[in-house]
């Protein structure tokens, strides 16, 4: 069953279509993969999905219904949420209330004590620095707090936007596993990278999107066997 499902979407900003007339599945369960360069439109594609940014045309639906004309705070509340670029932490709030900030559509104080145990045993370290500032964290533990963020949010749907970018190359491998054991949980994700390699390892289905247009889809095994991506990501025909 499909999760998420793009139908024909374009959007932009001013005049200039950013995407156009994209289609995507993002299977229940699954993780889906979004590959592309940068400046392809794959953040654009996101914003346009959370209601960020205006469809032109085309619709966005979760679980079979319309979400095109909702507003963000309505789709968060629907169950999808976004653990954006650049992992933007609230520097001067501590661990504790970057995690509280990521209920804050649950106004029962007992689910939100439940939510932080479980995002405290999945990150124990975020437990023992729950007291400090985000912004004096490393890079890795931030990227680990919008994680754990988002996590407090009780998704059925997460969207990371390039969790592995700047990150040292210990941690990208943390953050792929994390996402993989995200999604064991029974969480679907659409998963954007630029790491192609790394994606390809976790993902299910995935799609490439070139200058704002699909260009290839479909299993993750398909994908490592087209021979033009293998020319453009793997530097191998
Ligand atoms: N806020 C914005 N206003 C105008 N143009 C933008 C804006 N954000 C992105 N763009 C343009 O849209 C294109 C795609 O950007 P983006 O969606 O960020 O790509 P990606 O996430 O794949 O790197 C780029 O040409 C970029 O310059
Ligand atoms: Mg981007």
């Amino acid at each position: 069953m499909s999760k998420l499902s793009v139908y024909n979407l374009t959007a932009g900003y001013d005049k200039a279509d950013v995407v156009s007339n994209v289609s995507l599945e993002v299977m229940d369960g699954k993780i889906t993969c979004l590959l592309g360069a940068n400046g392809a439109g794959k953040t654009t594609l996101i914003r346009t999905i959370l209601g960020l940014n205006n469809i032109r045309s085309g619709r966005v639906a979760l679980n079979g219904v319309d979400i095109s004309t909702l507003a963000t705070h309505d789709i968060a509340s629907e169950g999808v949420t976004c653990v954006p670029e650049g992992r933007r932490v609230f520097g001067k709030m501590t661990v504790l209330e970057n995690l509280q900030a990521g209920a804050f559509l649950e106004g029962d104080s007992k689910v939100v004590m439940l939510r932080l145990k479980q995002v405290y045993d999945f990150f124990p370290k975020l437990q023992e620095r729950s007291h400090q500032l985000a912004g004096t964290m490393s890079g890795g533990e931030q990227a680990m707090l919008t994680i754990g963020r988002s996590l407090m949010s009780n998704p059925s749907l997460m969207i990371f936007d390039e969790p592995s970018l700047g990150l040292s190359p210990l941690f990208v491998k943390e953050n792929f596993r994390i996402i993989r054991d995200i999604n064991e949980k029974g969480i679907t994700v659409l998963l954007v990278e630029q790491n192609v390699r790394q994606t390809l390892e976790i993902a299910h289905f995935g799609y490439v999107l070139s200058q704002g247009k699909i260009v290839a889809s479909g299993s993750v095994d398909s994908l490592k066997n087209n021979s033009e991506l293998r020319a453009a990501y793997f530097g191998s025909a």
